[in-house]
């Protein structure tokens, strides 16, 4: 399969999954990670799996995800499998209010998957990675959890 991770990545987080899924699937698929900013004018064409990575910011993707998913023609993602993942704080790391504004204004993945969606998508499968707000690293088993999931995108 031609897969083709697309990610940003402030801090490094939401890189280190991208690396992740693509290392797990490297060797038996076809299986690239690119910056959003180095994308540049990659051919959707003969990608099988897109997948779409972004931090939480604010309840969405970052401004240039959501760039790089306007600018894609209309059906550029029919009959392809699409995933979207996020990274984002563990709320119970919060104070309270921290907590409710996280809980208020939800994970950038929704919003991916709706964009996603109105560029040919039928299926976006989601998933969500957490950082540890105390220690500031990706929560224990994260890398762990990211190769698992990109071993079910790519199942029969
Ligand atoms: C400007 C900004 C806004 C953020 N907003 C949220 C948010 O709404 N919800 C949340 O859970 N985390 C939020 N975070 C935390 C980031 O989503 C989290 O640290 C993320 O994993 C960083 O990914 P990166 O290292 O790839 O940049 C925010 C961080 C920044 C810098």
């Amino acid at each position: 399969m031609n897969v083709l991770i697309i990610f940003d990545s402030l801090y490094g987080h939401t890189e280190k999954i991208a690396h992740a899924m693509q290392q797990e699937l490297e060797g038996e698929h076809k299986a690239r990670m690119e910056h959003v900013l180095h994308y540049g004018s990659c051919d959707l064409a003969h990608v099988d799996l897109v997948v779409v990575g972004s931090p939480t910011h604010g309840g969405y993707e970052t401004e240039d995800i959501k760039v790089f998913l306007d600018a894609l023609s209309d059906n550029a993602l029919r009959g392809k499998r699409t995933a979207a993942f996020d990274t984002s704080v563990v709320k119970e790391d919060q104070n309270p209010l921290i907590s409710k504004i996280i809980d208020w204004f939800g994970h950038a993945v929704n919003r991916i998957e709706g964009e996603m969606e109105e560029k040919g998508a039928e299926h976006v499968i989601k998933q969500s990675f957490f950082v540890d707000g105390e220690t500031e690293a990706l929560k224990e088993g994260e890398l762990e959890r990211a190769r698992a999931w990109a071993r079910e995108l790519v199942k029969p």
